[in-house]
């Protein structure tokens, strides 16, 4: 038995299915997962003190790769003089004012200690604002497993809705309506059958929780247009786009300004930290100005603080954005062609650092439907061969790939050869 075996053994009788997120479980590609124990760069050095190329980079945050020396020099010295102290201190300070020098979306924020906290937190403002309670969501978008929001299109487009967890109340349910991307004709029927309800639509403006999902700029303005026209607030949840997608994330990208936004992952540069933000009149709904309350014992803990700022500052003086752009092309071009030149259906579509593969001929999927029913288990045999040759990617597909900057073109070459190969063994 191998050591990640013998792990996973005694993990099934710690934790549910052995893991402490479900993401990170081998359910939906078998086998037993591998255990790591080391990070530095673009990889990850299992307990068995094998070396694997990551490009699931703890699900997003590690912009720069694991344990950037940088960062980690920030780290150290922060852990030598604050870890946590409940009081007020310039750590968040700091961080809070670069983020709003640099993001026009946020003109005040609140930081907290995860996505799935940021997201609870924007919706509560919305409902405080607007005093209504429903809230639109978008089919395969993922935001954190807020109660309301976990969710998906029960029959009918302004149906019922149903949830997609046990243990969320119907009545929690009830208030969250789901459409379809890319779907303007659905969007409007459910604005206008409930336009005095709904509080917010929430939407993540690049889908990457179901495959990689690119919406054209027409259509998300659109979206914003018609909510804002019924006053209702529009969340972009930049959870996994922000200071990914560019410094600003997709609201830059976009030029579209939110009336609030939801950011996780890279703004921690690897520990735990979230941020909701916005129009300052509605950030000052929260108390102890306002009436919305919302608080946390931990959050803004000062290393999340001294790791993300150290992150962001990088990324900026780096223009990290502009490489990932490079090297993304290069690697999907070079996928794609070959790929057509073998008469594989495989293609890998890419947005900065954010890349998926699959089989569709589609150059650019902008709605679920785009993507073949037997992704997921087509997914299964690709995982393994890439697994095999010690390449890791997130044991689903329909998680995306994430690019970090340790990601040099080096790796990326030797990736495409993985991947290639892999392509090769597992197409029917
Ligand atoms: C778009 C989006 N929103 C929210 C979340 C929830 O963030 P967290 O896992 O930090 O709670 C995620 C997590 O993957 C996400 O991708």
């Amino acid at each position: 038995m191998s050591l990640s075996e013998e792990y996973y053994k005694r993990s099934l009788n710690v934790c549910p299915g052995g893991v402490h997120s479900p993401v990170r479980s081998y359910k939906a590609v078998g086998g037993t997962p591998v255990f790591f124990k080391e990070g530095r760069g673009a990889h990850l050095t299992s307990v068995e003190n094998e070396s694997y190329i990551d490009f699931c980079q703890s699900f997003g945050p590690l912009i720069l790769g694991h344990r950037d020396p940088e960062v980690e020099e920030a780290v150290l010295s922060q852990i030598g003089s604050l870890w946590t102290s409940g009081t007020c201190e310039a750590y968040s300070l700091e961080l809070g004012e670069w983020i709003i020098e640099h993001v026009p979306a946020v003109e005040k924020l609140r930081f907290v200690s995860s996505g799935t906290e940021a997201v609870m937190s924007a919706l509560r403002v919305a409902r405080a604002v607007t005093k209504r309670d429903k809230v639109l969501k978008f089919e395969g978008c993922y935001h954190g497993h807020v109660d309301s929001l976990l969710v998906e299109a029960g029959s009918g487009l302004a149906g019922v809705s149903a949830s997609s967890s046990a243990g969320v109340s119907s009545i929690q349910a009830s208030q969250t309506l789901v459409c379809p991307l890319n779907d303007k004709e659905a969007y409007l029927k459910i604005l206008e059958e409930n336009k005095d309800d709904i509080a917010a639509v929430i939407i993540e403006p690049l889908p990457a929780n179901f495959g990689l999902i690119e919406l054209d700029h027409e259509y998300l303005k659109f979206v914003v247009d018609e909510a804002q026209k019924r006053c209702a607030l529009v969340i972009f949840d930049e959870v996994i786009s922000g200071f990914r997608a560019a410094l600003g994330g997709m609201a830059e990208v976009l030029n579209i300004k939110p009336d609030l936004v939801t950011y996780g992952k890279v703004m921690g540069g690897g520990f735990p930290v979230g941020c909701y933000g916005g129009r300052k009149e509605f950030m000052d709904l929260v108390a102890p100005v306002g009436p919305v309350y919302q608080a946390g014992t931990l959050s803004a803990n000062p290393v999340g603080m001294v790791a993300g700022l150290t992150t962001l500052k990088k990324a900026k003086r780096e223009n990290i954005w502009k490489t990932f752009t490079e090297r993304s092309k290069m690697m999907s071009e070079d996928f794609n062609s070959w790929s057509k030149s073998e008469g594989l259906k495989k293609r890998m579509h890419t947005f900065g650092s954010l890349f998926w593969i699959c089989e569709t001929e589609i150059g650019k999927l902008n709605s679920i439907k785009d993507i073949p029913k037997d992704h997921g288990e087509k997914f299964k045999s690709f995982f393994k061969s890439l697994l095999d040759q010690k390449l890791y990617l997130a044991p689903n597909g329909y998680e995306v790939g994430f690019l970090g900057l340790a990601h040099t073109e080096e790796v990326l070459k030797e990736s495409l050869d993985i991947f290639k190969k892999a392509c090769k063994e597992t197409s029917s």
